[in-house]
């Protein structure tokens, strides 16, 4: 079967080749124009008086637009109707655009957009989270506050506490592909629109509203992206709308692609945090009460913060059972860059915040921070429902046809471990048991344990992650040398330190959980995929088809894998929280299923059996004793006037969520994984190097080992760069002084851990997902908080106080917490 086979990417050649086609590729029109927006260089004023005659003069100009000349909705936020694609009257961050140059080349564009002769009153601009409390400048009209158990109680009563301050920064996206959008004006005023896009159907709707036609007159078409990384969801809705309108205005194709500085001035980034915290725990290092204060920098416009922000809150448990906790969230409006979705969409942010208050009661307790963690741990409830001779879910909808095992297909065999035996699975069960003997706090009944959102927490299998994490890694070995090398060592300090992930999945908005496919199955049994999800490099494709190809008992190479299209499949929700996978191979299995049926209604009625007996395998589908190739099958069924294209839809059943009372199941499972990490600093300048990553991660029964591998490596590295390298400086003026790559340090290859172990954990998911697979895109991103915690342990090698490591932990931020633990 195709499933679990770790085939490569279906682009990998032509990504390496340069074949691969992106927007900026597109080939255009003679007469296609290019656009550049001018920018605001204050971070907050009002408008005086705006000045384009320069600009209009300009060579290769064609047109300026103003707020004044758009003939439809001035918007393009996702969310509250609060983000004008052209400024009208004042400015609210440096880099917002103002104009919209339109001419002959993009470096003409370029060029005349510099020459706006722009005066802007200046108002004091709000740029920190401090400047915004002192202002009370936030989004929503008060804090969102969920809670469990008596924070305030507990806290008073423990006998043992800590509390302080953490800072996390923000993170650019760098997609190797800028944003990008080109737009051909079609008759009968119809736009298509090709955009580097997460999220086909906004760019279709915030098209229509700007050029006030009905959605169905735009037509949003996606090959790929360049990387998206949460950057695309909404960030690329203002150069479609720019490029549609300008496309109305001169009836000509229009293209719009970011200079990399331009694109770091102007969208969004990553939410930075700062998040005050206080514990309560006992000597044994059992942590009864938590309260978080999260404090969330927003930017200018509403985006998406609101549930950026809802989830950095339904992450602060992370893996740990703390009764009483506490979680309040301020989303500050300031005068900088809108902050937007980034991998893991507040998810990091919140569990940075748990896994400083146990590095920092270990330290208190002069204990081992993987045994204070593991001594928190939720409790494993048993393997119950995940055995493999549960019932195949994408099945369910189909009582006909049988797909079996065995086809024949163009890539490697399976590993061994993509599958779950019976014996493994017993196997692993029973060692999570032991593990819950040997930890008196889990010991009790298995009962229900809640977040502190309310959802009860079934799935949790980190006790055996972390016990096979730790003896692969030789943990306990490595720390005992890790000790003995900074006994040794003066200048040169290491650190090692593991951390855990539990990672909701769902969209928190419910009704975004959903998806729809389109297949058709050619009279020569080729077959041509298309569903709602984006490519952005993850994999989706190739794991869709590989999914349509095991429906069908076909290679996937006998499926085309199609740009995505909002004239195929209506109504999409943006690729995003990690559901891709989930969503659409639900409806593409659901969609082949209809026409695999039908086929096999049709030659079990040729052949006078019943349809259960034909059985779709090795690219054959045999009735009885007949044989048919699957090309044959096809014909066959087109030449009996049976309907070979279907639609396919699913939506993720028994979620509910409030999010202002924050109660509910938000999350329809929880992905897993642990990592590793082992640092080494030099004390004299801050400088560090990962030396070596151990990782094992939960995808449930990989759609895609190989791709799911590369999602891990990949996600581990941009955790750990978000964490270390990667820092945004705004001067007091509110410029980004770091908007380009030579001053903005995204990890380079050689940055990536000298020695990196990556390994999938060979378990099913319980719930009825996919082939029983988990969502992979950004649970692994935050494995890289191993690094941060692996550098506060060389640290507090340097003395005895605690290093306090704020994030990115820049060698400067080094340097400073070894000066601090040595007071
Ligand atoms: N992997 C690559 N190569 N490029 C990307 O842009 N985006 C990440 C993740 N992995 C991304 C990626 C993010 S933010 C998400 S939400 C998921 O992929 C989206 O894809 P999926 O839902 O298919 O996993
Ligand atoms: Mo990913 S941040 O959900 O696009």
């Amino acid at each position: 079967m195709s499933v679990a086979k770790p085939l490569p990417h279906d682009a990998a050649r032509m990504h390496v080749t340069g074949a691969a086609r992106y927007v900026d590729d597109i080939p255009t029109p003679g007469n296609c124009l290019h656009l550049a927006f001018g920018l605001s260089d204050v971070a907050r004023g009002r408008i005086a008086s705006v000045d384009l005659d320069a600009v209009r003069a300009a060579p290769g100009v064609v047109a300026v637009l103003t707020a004044a000349d758009l003939p439809g909705e001035n918007d393009v936020s996702p969310s509250a109707h609060d983000e004008p694609l052209l400024a009208v009257d004042e400015v609210f961050f440096l880099g917002q655009p103002i104009f919209l140059v339109v001419a002959t080349s993009h470096g003409a564009a370029r060029r005349a957009a510099r020459l706006g002769a722009i005066e802007i009153d200046p108002l004091p601009a709000i740029l920190t989270i401090e400047q915004a409390e002192a202002a009370g400048s936030r989004f929503e009209d008060a804090p969102r506050h969920y809670a469990m158990g008596d924070t305030a109680a507990a806290l008073a009563r423990a006998p043992r506490r800590v509390e302080g301050t953490l800072r996390l920064g923000g993170q650019e996206h760098f997609y190797l592909e800028g944003q990008a959008a080109l737009a051909v004006p079609q008759e009968d005023e119809a736009m298509l629109v090709q955009s580097s896009t997460q999220h086909p159907t906004e760019i279709q709707h915030k098209v229509a509203e700007a050029l006030g036609v009905p959605m169905h007159s735009v037509r949003v078409e996606v090959r790929r992206m360049g990387g998206g990384f949460g950057g695309k969801e909404s960030q690329g809705n203002a150069l479609a709308v720019a490029c549609a309108v300008a496309a109305r205005a001169t009836g000509r194709p229009a293209k719009m692609r970011y200079d990399r500085d331009d694109d770091m001035v102007i969208t969004g980034k990553r939410h930075d945090f700062r998040i005050d915290y206080a514990a309560g725990f006992d000597d044994s290092g059992r942590v009864s009460a938590v309260r978080f204060v999260q404090h969330c920098r927003c930017g200018w416009s509403m985006d998406l913060s609101l549930p950026v922000a809802d989830r950095a809150m339904l992450h602060a448990d992370n893996a740990y059972l703390i009764e009483n906790m506490e979680i309040v969230s301020h989303r500050w409006k300031t005068n900088t860059q809108s902050a937007t979705a980034f991998r893991g969409f507040g998810g990091p942010q919140g569990m940075v915040g748990i896994e400083r208050v146990m590095d920092e009661i270990a330290h208190a307790l002069g204990r081992d921070p993987t045994e204070v963690r593991r001594a928190n741990y939720y409790r494993e409830m048993g393997q119950a429902g995940t055995g493999p001779d549960m019932p195949d879910p994408a099945l369910s909808t189909g009582q006909d046809g049988t797909p079996s095992d065995g086809g024949s297909d163009d890539g490697g065999t399976p590993p061994a471990h993509h599958r779950s035996s019976a014996e493994d699975l017993a196997s692993r069960g029973a060692e999570g048991a032991a593990v819950s003997q040997r930890d008196p706090v889990h010991a009790a009944p298995a009962g229900e344990q809640l977040t502190p959102y309310g959802q009860a927490v079934e799935d949790f299998i980190l006790h055996g992650i972390t016990d096979r994490l730790l003896s692969s890694s030789d943990y306990a070995e490595r720390r005992a040398a890790v000790r003995a090398w900074n006994d040794g060592n003066e200048v040169l300090k290491r650190g090692i330190a593991m951390s855990p992930v539990k990672f909701g999945i769902s969209f928190t908005m419910s009704h975004l959980n959903q998806a729809g496919a389109l297949v058709h199955v050619y009279q020569d049994g080729s077959i041509h995929l298309n569903h709602g999800g984006t490519e952005m490099g993850q994999g989706l494709f190739q794991k869709v088809a590989q999914v349509a190809a095991s429906r069908f008992g076909v290679g996937s190479g006998a499926v085309k894998i199609t740009a995505t299209d909002t004239g195929k499949v209506p109504n999409t929700s943006a690729t995003a929280a990690s559901s891709g996978s989930d969503l659409n191979g639900m409806a593409v299995a659901r969609a082949c299923d209809t026409i695999r049926d039908r086929i096999a209604a049709h030659l079990a009625q040729l052949h006078q059996q019943e349809a259960g007996a034909v059985r779709f395998e090795a690219g054959e589908v045999r009735v009885g004793a007949e044989v048919y190739s699957f090309a044959e099958a096809a014909q066959a069924a087109y030449v009996g006037r049976v309907p070979l294209s279907a639609t396919g839809y699913y939506a993720t059943p028994g979620i509910e969520w409030d999010r202002i009372k924050g109660r509910g199941r938000p999350f329809f499972y929880f992905a897993y994984g642990a990592a590793v990490s082992e640092v080494v600093i030099d004390t004299l300048t801050g400088e560090y190097r990962i030396l070596r990553t151990d990782i094992l991660h939960d995808a449930g029964a990989s759609l895609n080992p190989a791709l799911d591998v590369g999602q891990i490596e990949g996600g581990f590295v941009q955790g750990a760069g978000w964490l270390t390298t990667e820092e945004l400086v705004w001067d007091d003026k509110g410029r980004l002084r770091t908007h380009a790559p030579s001053t903005y340090k995204i990890p380079a290859c050689s940055d990536r851990p000298a020695v990196f172990n990556v390994a999938l954990w060979d378990g099913q998911n319980r719930e009825e997902t996919i082939y029983r697979s988990k969502a992979v895109g950004e649970p692994p991103f935050m494995l890289g908080i191993s690094v941060l915690l692996a550098l506060s342990d060389a640290i507090s090698a340097c003395g005895p106080g605690y290093p306090a490591l704020d994030a990115p932990a820049t060698p400067e931020r080094v340097l400073a917490a070894i000066a601090r633990v040595r007071e």
